[in-house]
């Protein structure tokens, strides 16, 4: 088996079961990549029920008004994405579906990630959507970051098909196992055939405790060394009594009170 098999038996078991995916209706489609765009997916699902319920085809959203679009859209956040999409199914209602990736694109809030998901999944155009999930994936495939027209090659390279599962075979695989931090190898289907998971790893966010207490460790360690009053250095930063205790302590462990 080879690593597009094995990325399409995975998403066969482990594929998320999304609202939006219960159909390739463009419609639905590209209203979930819309909301998507810019806003994560357990924030988008309650959203998209709802929006298919007022509006549930290109007609009823050419028509709809402003102020409910607007309202139901509140949470999302990027408002002119809801009247994009408006404008679009105003363009669908009159002239139909574009069927190619560069009739896509030409619609209002298309851009090149979008009408490839749209095309992928609604019209079957084998390419690839490529956002950051893809280009972080791709390049621990490749062992190098990759972006630009090189990422583009890359994914127009390796493409599975058919494209709409693999494109969302990979925003799973993004999701679940090869995350920005800690990718789970051990759970991932095609580990076997990746080159460098610690490319494109995130750096490890700093709790805001973390980001004080180290911050206060660095000014007393420079208070020390300036012979300088450690607990009223401590103090002067507005710590506690206790968090100065422990900071001292923990530097006077590593040794560098000594
Ligand atoms: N993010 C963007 N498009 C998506 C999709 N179709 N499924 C899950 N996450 C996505």
């Amino acid at each position: 088996a080879d690593r597009n098999a094995s990325v399409l038996a995975w998403f066969k078991d482990n594929g998320r079961p999304l609202p939006w995916r219960l159909t390739t209706d463009p419609y639905p489609v590209l209203v979930s990549e819309v909301m998507l765009q810019q806003t994560q997916v357990s924030r988008v699902i309650p959203k998209f029920l709802i929006f298919m319920k007022s509006w549930p085809d290109v007609d009823s959203l050419a028509a709809a008004d402003t102020v409910s679009l607007l309202q139901l859209w509140s949470g999302l956040g990027y408002n002119s994405r809801a009247l994009r999409l408006r404008e679009t199914a105003r363009m669908v209602a009159s002239s139909g579906w574009p069927d190619s990736i560069t009739g896509l694109k030409k619609l209002p809030g298309i851009g090149p990630y979008t009408a490839a998901a749209v095309g992928s999944i609604s019209f079957a155009i084998d390419v690839p959507a490529v956002d950051t999930n893809l280009k972080r994936i791709l390049s621990r495939w490749a062992g190098e970051p990759l972006s630009g027209r090189e990422l583009d090659a890359y994914a127009a390279c390796v493409v599975g098909e058919p494209a709409g599962d693999w494109n969302q075979a990979l925003m799973d695989l993004g999701s679940a196992v090869c995350g920005p931090r800690d990718p789970a190898c051990a759970m991932c289907p095609v580990s076997t055939w990746c080159v460098d998971p610690t490319v494109y790893e995130a750096p490890r966010r700093q709790t805001r405790f973390e980001g004080s207490h180290r911050q206060l460790r660095g000014a007393l360690l420079r208070a020390h060394l300036a012979g300088d009053s450690l607990v009223d250095t401590g103090m002067a930063l507005n710590h506690s009594g206790a968090e100065i205790v422990t900071a001292i302590n923990s530097l006077a462990s590593e040794g560098l009170l000594d």
